[in-house]
């Protein structure tokens, strides 16, 4: 990470600064602890990142058991947990804080680029960038109601009108947002398309505090091009680190951090074999890890949409998406999976991302 960058986290979330360049998307279904733990495997020894939950409903946190619902589930040695809520309305946003803090939440992200019909519907999500000043007004609340930093994660303003981000991210950050993540796509864009990244250039030299930039990242050479294109101060991924949770091994390694622990001695798969092989046992832990934290239905349904994700960078993943949906638990489908790469697997490096 560039010292500028280090030193720009350390005033955002101090005591559990971040120093490594690349973090996980909340992503509803995938964000969850069973990937969570798989990826923490691979980050290099010493690295800290900031972790995203699945987003979580602000109305409907309060009147949970957090912690034993699916979405809050968490390991026990999990740290920098920054969980993401969407909301709009005061008494859920401070109910939802207060339990997220006791749960052990090192920040809090709120969610203003959820594009779906529901959250256009209550004003919450991307609907929020439609109402500048209620969505300055949201971040005041949660801020006040919070000992822990308060972060959001939006998308690129109507018709991609930069003046208007810059307004927008203005009006967030007098409000005490500590630092932005940009998903530059527009709300109607939804996932198609490109990412903008002159959009996350541009934000990063015309506001101030850490900015984390989104979009399209697929490989390390990727997540390298978007530090240095756009000068942002850490890289999100979502999809392509799901599928390829090395990535982070691959990153720290370029890097000159030491392998994850237990990994040591080894090298970052690289090859398309390498890779392959790795999804197997990323897979296979996956499973393992969601066998532990989810009931026997809801983690087949878990393991199934992770492998809908991110079978299309695998050359036969059809045939792996195939066998899930044959499996009618987990407990018979991870020998079949242990079959499968049991013969070389390719892994190739780009999809066209449409998932
Ligand atoms: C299945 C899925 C669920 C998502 N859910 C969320 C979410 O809950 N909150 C959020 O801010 N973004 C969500 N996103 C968007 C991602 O966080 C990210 O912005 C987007 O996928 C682009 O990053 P990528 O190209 O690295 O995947 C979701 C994306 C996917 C694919």
């Amino acid at each position: 990470m560039r010292p500028d960058s280090a030193e720009l986290w350390r005033r955002a979330l101090p005591g559990d600064s971040p120093n490594f360049p690349l973090c996980l998307a909340p992503m509803v279904g995938l964000s969850h602890v069973a990937l969570r733990l798989v990826l923490r495997s691979y980050l290099p020894a010493g690295a800290k990142t900031p972790w995203p939950t699945e987003m979580l409903s602000s109305r409907k946190l309060p009147q949970q058991k957090i912690g034993l619902t699916p979405e809050t589930a968490r390991g026990e040695d999990e740290d920098v947990l920054v969980p993401q809520i969407l909301g709009n309305e005061e008494a859920s946003i401070r109910d939802s804080v207060r339990c997220l803090q006791t749960w052990g939440a090192a920040g809090i992200d709120i969610n203003m680029g959820c594009p779906v019909e529901k959250a256009l519907r209550h004003n919450y999500g991307v609907a929020l960038m439609g109402d500048p000043a209620y969505a300055a007004q949201v971040v005041e609340m949660t801020v006040r109601h919070a000992r822990v930093p308060v972060s959001v994660k939006l998308r690129a303003g109507p018709q991609g009108d930069f003046d208007f981000l810059k307004n927008f991210v203005g009006g967030l950050k007098s409000a005490g947002a500590a630092w932005i993540t940009l998903h530059p796509r527009t709300a109607e864009q939804k996932r198609r398309g490109r990412a903008d990244w002159s959009q996350i250039r541009r934000l990063k030299r015309e506001t101030a505090g850490p900015l984390v930039g989104n979009g399209d990242i697929q490989t390390a050479e990727d997540v390298f091009a978007m530090l240095d294109e756009t000068g942002c101060d850490m890289v999100m991924a979502g999809r392509a680190l799901a599928a390829r949770p090395w990535l982070l091994w691959q990153v720290g390694e370029d890097l000159g951090w030491a392998p994850p622990p237990g990994k040591e001695g080894r090298e970052a798969p690289r090859t398309p074999l390498e890779e392959g092989a790795e999804y197997g046992r990323a897979l296979l832990a996956l499973i393992a890890h969601s066998r532990r934290y989810f009931n026997e239905d809801l983690a087949l349904r878990k393991v199934r949409f992770h492998l809908r994700t991110t079978t299309p960078w695998l050359t036969y993943g059809h045939t792996l998406m195939s066998l899930s949906t044959r499996a009618r638990h987990l407990e018979e489908f991870a020998p079949w999976v242990e079959e499968f790469f049991s013969a070389p697997q390719e892994m190739s490096p780009r999809t066209d991302l449409l998932s």
